[in-house]
């Protein structure tokens, strides 16, 4: 077992336990350190393929929903928050009679899967107007890894706004990981972490009082749209945590209490074998499977966020202005709570095989950053440039491998993003990775250096990468990216 990560775990004594709490108004009641009752975690409907097609109706609009015991009015999908799971299999038809019932354009992305990005694919150019229909139709490739994919909106310059109002849910790809004995007897759980930013009454709050330039943060945070619910850990056996970071600009730096993680996937993707984190970094966009072991005292413990500085705007004064108090303070996300004993489990040695890639035949260099552009006034930008519809900004061949060297030079993290194509890590600042693993998305922290190698195959078309701190992605941070037959 490979061990990383080994930071001193920290140390949450008595101070720590009085201060896991959200100052939120409108959820004390909820946020108490006591959890409420164990829900069925997976509140969400489910829909999964039959006979090979997965189809259904989704339907995008405003609807008052229960979010954490409150009434609500969320954005949602099929009037759920988080959006109902769908679950699919390599080779599987995939029909989505999509209908926009919001009062804005928007689309559907498909985040992480591999597909086309084109026509009735994976196509974040389509704007679907409020009252139209557009029914989505694409095919699991069969060598399609398994994984936790999710989709949302993706209209550039309404992206946040609409994410931030709601609209999320997973795409599970079930396959071969699934398939180790040790994972299929493994309790399993999805995690959909959103935070939200509502009103007395309920209501989304407006764009206008949120800080943008940082990525607007909410002070409800969520799973599964409940907050702090329970998950239950099979005494001696294993729980399967499959997190997805559906937040706006929110990171999520997750520990829980007197536990390890042993992540088994990143992003889509299996790894070659567990690996033993203290904690986890969860960038917006970002996913990771991880086994939990029922092997401490049976009780309750706290799934945790703890801090983490993801940079401020300097002219605003260190993040005093955006009143960021989780900045220091550890939040309660939810209980994880022992159950009933089960025949003793061990971990999987071996799961998935990732190969390295070919050397690169390009290596291109990007530079992340924010300023002014004459255009738009305060951008952020990409190679000192904010994104323009009517541009192809990079240009790439089908069938090549290429490397690309991202370079944060400013004041703020940024985690890049790119569509259709998972890519693996060459090196940090230098270093090389030493973790083999496939991902879509990776953080650039600021004043660092990132070198990912890319492999674009199967599917030409325009598509897109960008920062998936949504407000960086609506105010420039993007790219068109041309895949060339
Ligand atoms: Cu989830 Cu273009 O992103
Ligand atoms: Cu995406
Ligand atoms: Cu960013």
């Amino acid at each position: 077992m490979v061990k990383i990560n080994r930071r001193q775990f920290i140390i949450l004594g008595a101070a720590g336990a009085g201060a896991a709490l959200v100052g939120n108004q409108l959820w004390k009641r909820a946020n108490s350190s006591k959890p409420l009752p164990p829900s069925s975690a997976n509140i969400s409907p489910l829909h999964q393929s039959k006979n090979g097609l997965l189809e259904l109706d989704l339907e995008a609009r405003e609807r008052p929903v229960n979010l954490g015991g409150k009434q609500v009015y969320l954005l949602t999908y099929n009037g759920q928050v988080p959006a109902p799971r769908l679950e699919a299999k390599p080779g599987d038809r995939v029909r989505i009679h999509f209908n926009n019932n919001l009062s804005q354009p928007t689309n559907l992305h498909y985040h992480g899967l591999h597909i086309p990005p084109t026509g009735n694919g994976d196509n974040v150019f389509l704007r679907i107007n409020p009252g139209e229909k557009f029914n989505y139709e694409f095919e699991i490739a069969k060598n399609q890894a398994a994984g936790t994919f999710w989709y949302h909106p993706h209209l550039h310059g309404l992206v946040a706004e609409q994410l931030f109002g709601g609209l999320a849910g997973l795409f599970i790809v079930r396959g071969e990981l699934d398939e180790i004995p040790e994972i299929k007897a493994a309790q399993e759980e999805f995690l959909v972490l959103q935070d939200f930013s509502l009103d007395e009454g309920g209501r989304l709050l407006s764009s206008m009082h949120m800080s943008l330039m940082m990525g607007r943060e909410g002070d409800v945070i969520t799973v599964n749209g409940q907050v702090n619910p329970s998950f239950a850990l099979p005494e001696a056996g294993l729980l399967r945590l499959r997190i997805l970071n559906a937040s706006t600009s929110r990171f999520y730096r997750l520990s829980l209490e007197n536990h390890l993680f042993y992540q088994i996937a990143t992003d889509g993707n299996g790894l070659n074998e567990p690996i033993e984190v203290r904690e986890l970094l969860l960038t917006p966009g970002q996913r990771a499977d991880v086994l939990v072991k029922g092997d401490k005292q049976p009780g309750q413990y706290r799934l945790l966020n703890l801090p983490y500085d993801r940079g401020s705007m300097g002219m605003m004064g260190g993040g005093g202005m955006m009143g960021r108090n989780d900045r220091e303070v550890p939040i309660v996300l939810a209980t994880v709570k022992y159950e009933s004993s089960v025949e003793s489990l061990t971990l999987p040695t071996k799961l998935a095989s990732i190969s390295a890639l070919p050397e690169p035949k390009t290596v291109r260099s990007f530079e992340l950053n924010h300023g002014m552009s004459p255009a738009v006034g305060m951008a952020f930008l990409i190679n000192g440039e904010p994104y323009r519809s009517d541009r192809i900004q990079t240009q790439v061949q089908l069938d090549t491998v290429e490397d690309w060297e991202i370079t944060n030079t400013g004041v703020m993290d940024h985690p890049f993003h790119i569509h259709v194509n998972s890519f693996q890590v060459i090196s940090r600042n230098g270093q090389p990775e030493s973790l083999p693993a496939w991902r879509d998305t990776v953080l650039v922290p600021r004043g660092e250096t990132v070198r990912i190698r890319i492999p674009f195959r199967d599917f030409a078309g325009l598509t897109v990468y960008h920062c998936h701190i949504l407000d960086h992605e609506d105010l420039g941070m993007m790219g068109n990216l041309m895949i060339k037959a």
